[in-house]
């Protein structure tokens, strides 16, 4: 893989978080930004493409765009795709999938378009066609201009491959990082989430602190494109990160009522590598007191109105959680994502102004956060 050619890389993440995933990026000295709906672009080589993935903790995937042409009809798109360098960057053993999507073209059959490139790369390159590939072409057709890229992530990024355990409503790990950094969190405070499933906002919070690359433990399908050059992207593993860890102590407290919850997050803490950072304790929202030492954030998604449990409780659940942390953590920043206003409205915390809602499993979610909570009355 020659790193000299510099390519147009789109930072694919979740809709009404492009701005967070650009503070992510550019504090992590990507270059030529600019925030889109539903990603990020940036310029680089392969070196950058594989960073994005190895280190961007708010990427859903890594697009590199591959090349462009014009196509005004089918054949055309089919004489130029025959036409184009796949064996730069495809390798003839291992499968490929197509994928295509068109608009304002004259070419509107996005299924056609799709066949038209999957037959260029089989007849010309010779590699094989697979639904389940590894490697995925997205062709892109706007405006009569055909745009190719490689997905160059395979499995979503959310997919750290530490949490084999998830509990009923996970959230992603991708956007729990990216509400952390919504709320300012920098990996210097400690972090509570007294309702904590799987664990995934305390054990983002601690990787954070740790210094860790979120895709540390996974495969990419980089790794499967012709040349790929694995010692350097050893090397770039093996790099220090970009912000240093701090020292080990327990700083990030998960709580749940749910027994199996609680032991779910201590499992995929472990297997993360962040157990000497984290605490989990069994107990419901009304047992629950500030930890010793400064104060920090309290972040939690409680459950979610219409997805689970019923309307009544849900409201004396939220009602329990603001009073909790109004009475027991002066000095802290509450953080409370949910769907419902009226949910976040009856916890009776001074909220700031919200920001753009979030897609979470088809539910429209909202980050609610205040300022350092005032000594209770
Ligand atoms: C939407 S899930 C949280 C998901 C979590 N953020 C994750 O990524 O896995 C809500 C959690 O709240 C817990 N819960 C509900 N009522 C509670 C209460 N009164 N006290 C403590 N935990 C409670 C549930 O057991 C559940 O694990």
């Amino acid at each position: 893989m020659d790193d000299t050619t510099d390519f147009d890389i789109y930072v694919v993440t979740t809709p009404g978080l492009e701005s967070a995933l650009c503070a992510e990026m550019q504090a992590a000295g990507f270059a030529g930004l600019q925030a889109g709906k539903g990603g990020v672009s940036t310029r680089g080589g392969w070196r950058e493409a594989w960073r994005a993935n190895l280190e961007l903790r708010g990427a859903t995937r890594v697009l590199v765009r591959i090349g462009a042409f014009r196509a005004l009809h089918l054949a055309q798109l089919d004489k130029r795709a025959r036409r184009f360098p796949w064996a730069d960057f495809l390798r003839t053993d291992v499968p490929v999938r197509v994928e295509a999507s068109c608009t304002k073209s004259r070419i509107y059959h996005a299924g056609a378009a799709a066949e038209r490139i999957t037959r260029a790369i089989t007849e010309e390159l010779g590699a094989a066609i697979a639904d389940d590939a590894d490697i995925v072409i997205k062709a892109r057709i706007d405006d009569d201009l055909c745009t190719l890229s490689i997905d160059t992530s395979g499995e979503a990024l959310h997919k750290r491959g530490h949490k084999e355990a998830v509990n009923k409503a996970p959230m992603r790990e991708t956007m729990a990082a990216l509400f952390l950094r919504q709320c300012g969190y920098d990996g210097q405070e400690p972090v509570v989430d007294p309702m904590c499933g799987s664990g995934t906002f305390v054990i983002e919070a601690a990787e954070i602190a740790a210094g860790l690359k979120p895709g540390r433990s996974r495969a990419f399908a980089f790794e499967k494109l012709a040349g790929f050059d694995a010692a350097a992207w050893s090397a770039l593993k093996a790099s220090p990160p970009a912000v240093a860890g701090t020292p080990p102590t327990v700083r990030f407290h998960g709580s749940d009522r749910d027994a199996g919850a609680v032991k779910m997050s201590q499992e995929n803490a472990a297997r993360a590598g962040v157990e000497d950072r984290v605490q989990f304790r069994h107990h419901a929202i009304s047992d629950l007191t500030a930890p010793d030492g400064p104060p920090g954030l309290v972040i939690v998604n409680p459950p979610y109105g219409g997805r689970i449990g019923d309307t009544k409780q849900l409201y004396a659940l939220y009602g329990a959680l603001g009073k909790v942390l109004r009475e027991r953590f002066a000095g802290w920043r509450a953080a409370i994502i949910t769907n419902e206003p009226a949910l976040a409205k009856v916890t009776d915390l001074p909220f700031l102004p919200t920001t753009a809602p979030v897609l979470h499993g088809g539910i429209k979610v909202t980050l609610y956060q205040t300022a350092p909570l005032p000594p209770a009355a």
